[in-house]
């Protein structure tokens, strides 16, 4: 539709205060009419995360959320408050006349690297979710000075989600799961430093030490060096065919691997192992998946979920050997079959270890920023040392009585997840730019196998019960996680919206009792 052209899409009245509708501009191109009080605002209904419609989400105090994967959107500026998504929404012009609602022209969001001289350095080190917002962030913030960003791998930030998904079942190359192309970092003057990593850090001095031996000193040190897959120690590890999958190398390394292979042995259950499956059967392989628990996930939603996840493998022809470790990896230079510890013997001509992460922290040993394998940090994201953050996997946040930490427990959270780091790397701009306001909102992670996406919003580390509303054998439920009582974390598949309205609460540190979970959300107001 061209700048000028205006088109009546609405009756004023159909659009109440604190309510949105969505309306079609054309078979492709729809529009969300959003009511703030008194001002009508048009934003495109199209999350700039992967696309959901924003329509099929959830609108509370002024803050639309993603459905799909939980960002969200200021309603009146159509700004992204949180993470997945990176940009903020493109706006329409809209206008009331006569009882009713037109919309017009489409304004891109945009966003330019700041002018204005700043003598400052911020140096991140790290370049995944949390070191590559940090430094996007800090130029929307209006941050002019230098930012220098130190990543181990040879390209800039990427979506490490999609290494165990949707990548190992395509030909897409790394440019296309890059963040932003390489243009992004020239035009907003972001210094990548790809092929480095950090050896030493002096917390006093903010100087990092690089493995070529040059140092680095700045205002602002973001450490976010994230995580490393956890190493197997079983005999056979070396052997070719044998992959790990962490990086985008290792995702195109198990998928060249993949296009000679038949048999393929996936250990672990969790998410890399259960996701890398499901992509590997989709190319048509015969995959088994082993792990000590009884079904996956068994530790982390609980035994009918997990089962739930189990059925959907095996009605697409994945096998499972479970609650048995693995002793041994056997093969002559190649992988040729993996031994159980109960004796089974699987054939194998690929193998992913799949068996957890482990933060990267041994270059901080000596810098007193440790603390128990993590880096301890106020909600702010600053550690004990003024002037040097820390981000991310490596990030304990919270605990203190002002931490700033903001959501439902005040306790100090470790969390291993995209969107959490993401949000982290915001955080950290805002806070290095003066902004000082709590990190709001409860993590949040997905998983997406086989068309089915299972949801999880809220930290519930410790649950002692679970309560489940509608049928989780057919795949359509709420999960709520219960501590001393109380609601802590709720999983889901098909029931999302509920589920972000339970996240909104836990949000806001409202204690829900089971017996409140289970009377639903009217029962409690909400
Ligand atoms: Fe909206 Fe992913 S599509 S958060």
């Amino acid at each position: 539709m061209a700048d000028n052209e205006w088109k009546e899409v609405a009756k004023t009245d159909d659009i109440e205060s604190g309510a949105f509708t969505s309306v079609e501009l054309s078979e492709e191109e729809s529009v969300l009419l959003v009511r703030q009080g008194t001002e009508l605002h048009a934003w495109e209904d199209s999350c700039t995360h992967v696309g959901c419609p924003l329509s099929f989400g959830h609108l509370a105090d002024g803050v639309l959320i993603c459905p799909c994967h939980n960002a969200r959107f200021d309603a009146t500026t159509g700004a992204m408050m949180s993470p997945p998504a990176l940009d903020d929404l493109a706006r329409y012009d809209v206008r009331e006349e006569d009882g009713r609602v037109y919309v017009g022209g489409r304004h891109e969001a945009t966003f330019k690297k700041p002018q204005g001289h700043d003598k400052r350095t911020v140096a991140i080190i790290g370049g995944g979710a949390a070191g590559g917002m940090a430094a996007e962030q800090l130029r929307r913030e209006g941050f002019a000075g230098r930012i220098v960003m130190v990543t181990p791998e040879e390209q800039g930030p990427y979506d490490r989600p999609l290494l165990s998904k949707f990548y190992l079942a395509s030909d897409m190359g790394p440019e296309d799961i890059a963040l932003r192309p390489a243009s992004f970092y020239e035009k907003m003057e972001i210094e990548l430093w790809t092929g480095r990593r950090a050896t030493a850090v002096d917390a006093g001095a903010k100087r990092v030490t690089l493995d070529d031996g040059s140092e680095l000193t700045a205002d602002a040190v973001v450490l976010a060096t994230g995580s490393r897959a956890k190493a197997l120690p079983v005999p056979g590890v070396d052997l070719g065919g044998v992959h790990m999958l962490r990086s985008v190398g290792d995702a195109a390394a198990i998928r060249a691997d993949a296009a000679e292979a038949q048999n393929v042995v996936v250990i672990g259950a969790s998410f890399i192992g259960t996701e890398a499956a499901a992509y590997l059967r989709g190319r048509g392989l015969d995959v088994t998946v082993t792990a000590p628990e009884s079904v996956p996930f068994e530790k982390a939603f609980g035994p009918e979920v997990g089962a739930r996840f189990e059925s959907m493998h095996r009605d697409q022809g994945v096998a499972f050997e479970l609650g048995t470790g693995v002793s041994r990896i056997r093969g002559s230079k190649r992988v040729e079959s993996v031994e159980l510890a109960n004796g089974t013997v699987l054939p194998a001509d690929l193998v992913v270890i799949g068996v957890g992460a482990e933060p990267v922290v041994d270059y901080l040993e000596g810098s007193g920023l440790l603390e128990d394998g993590a880096v301890p940090v106020d909600g702010f994201m600053q550690t004990g040392s003024p002037g040097v953050y820390a981000v991310g996997d490596i990030a304990r946040v919270g605990g203190g009585s002002d931490s700033g930490a903001g959501n439902s427990t005040g306790e100090a959270k470790r969390v291993e997840h995209w969107v959490v780091a993401q949000r982290h790397g915001r955080q950290v701009a805002r806070s290095i730019m003066g902004t000082r306001e709590p990190l709001e909102f409860a993590p949040f992670f997905w998983t997406r196998q086989f068309e089915t996406s299972f949801g999880y919003i809220g930290y519930a580390p410790r649950y002692e019960e679970i309560r489940y509303k509608g049928d989780v054998a057919a795949g359509k439920f709420l999960a709520g996680y219960f501590e001393n009582g109380i609601l802590k974390a709720v999983g889901t598949i098909g029931k999302g919206k509920t589920a972000v309205r339970y996240g909104l609460l836990l949000d806001a540190g409202r204690e829900i009792t089971a017996e409140q979970f289970e009377a639903g959300l009217s029962s409690i107001g909400a």
